[in-house]
């Protein structure tokens, strides 16, 4: 078995790619695994996306089914060209749009892109910059995010607010899939707990970013001087820790609950009620 003093050294050149002009790493373990199946999942997540976006049907299941049911992508629906039904918040602009998800998406879009995790994933498996922890990167520059377009992901800590947003509206699109019109008023179906479980990955997602620690937790010299949020600190902390799993949770169940209101709307089957 060879150890790392086996290995030749590898000239380092200050200001030189990183692992050396000929070796890209020296690592022997399986590094590149987590970037590929990023890549994978990450590609077929917006495969799905843009194919549902641009559907621009199927993502409302209304009262001709007793049930009050919206795609998290096409919510809020509050233009012109929306389903009837489907408009479930106060403002409604009478535009026409070539799909209503073109908002819908607008907001969670700009907070998932530009999330510190999702940035470290996408940089290594699609960028290559760096593929991975001690491997060279994919590009002879490396200018970091301090250049346009990069230098926009700093709006990250004002997304978090627009995302916050946006968990409000979804949250209430997970209450009113309670209201069974027609069909005895409120009641609990699994498209009631579909969009409920979206919600709450979503507000799970939410506060534990690392914008949501410096919301609650920043510009504080003293904690023992503001209890209160020192305690908030310490509880989005915690949550903080797994962010990584909340960013893939509640991407996956963005999807399930889409493909779920897509299947009850199309008519492959009905919304089963619990109770
Ligand atoms: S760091 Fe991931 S959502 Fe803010």
């Amino acid at each position: 078995m060879s150890t790392i003093e086996d290995v030749k050294p590898v000239p380092v050149t200050i200001g030189g790619v990183r692992g050396g002009p000929a070796v890209r790493t020296l690592r022997r373990d399986p590094w590149w695994k987590s970037p590929a199946i990023t890549f994978v999942v990450l590609t077929l997540f917006v495969a799905y996306t843009v194919w549902a976006v641009f559907q621009n049907a199927d993502y409302f299941v209304g009262i001709s089914q007793h049930r009050d049911l919206i795609s998290p992508l096409y919510s809020p629906c509050i233009v012109g060209s929306c389903l009837p039904g489907a408009h479930g918040t106060f403002l409604v602009l009478h535009w026409w749009m070539i799909t209503p998800a073109l908002i819908g998406l607008s907001g969670p879009a700009l907070f998932r892109s530009t999330c510190y995790y999702y940035r470290k994933a996408y940089y290594r498996a699609f960028w290559q910059s760096p593929p991975g922890c001690a491997v060279a990167d994919g590009h002879k520059r490396y200018t970091g995010e301090t250049r346009f377009p990069l230098i926009l992901q700093n709006i990250h800590r004002y997304a978090w607010y627009v995302a916050i947003g946006w968990n409000v509206i979804l949250t209430i699109d997970a209450v009113m899939a309670y209201r069974l019109p027609g069909d005895g008023g409120i009641g609990v179906s699994v498209g009631s707990l579909v969009l409920t479980a979206n919600a709450v990955a979503l507000w799970l997602y939410s506060l534990s970013c690392h914008a949501c620690r410096h919301v609650t937790g920043g510009h504080v010299n003293e904690f023992s001087r503001t209890p209160i949020r020192h305690r908030l600190w310490k509880a989005v902390s915690r949550l903080n820790a797994i962010h990584m799993q909340f960013a893939w949770i509640s991407l996956f169940v963005v999807v399930i609950a889409d493909a779920y209101v897509r299947m009850v709307a199309a008519g492959w089957f009905t919304d089963p009620k619990l109770f």
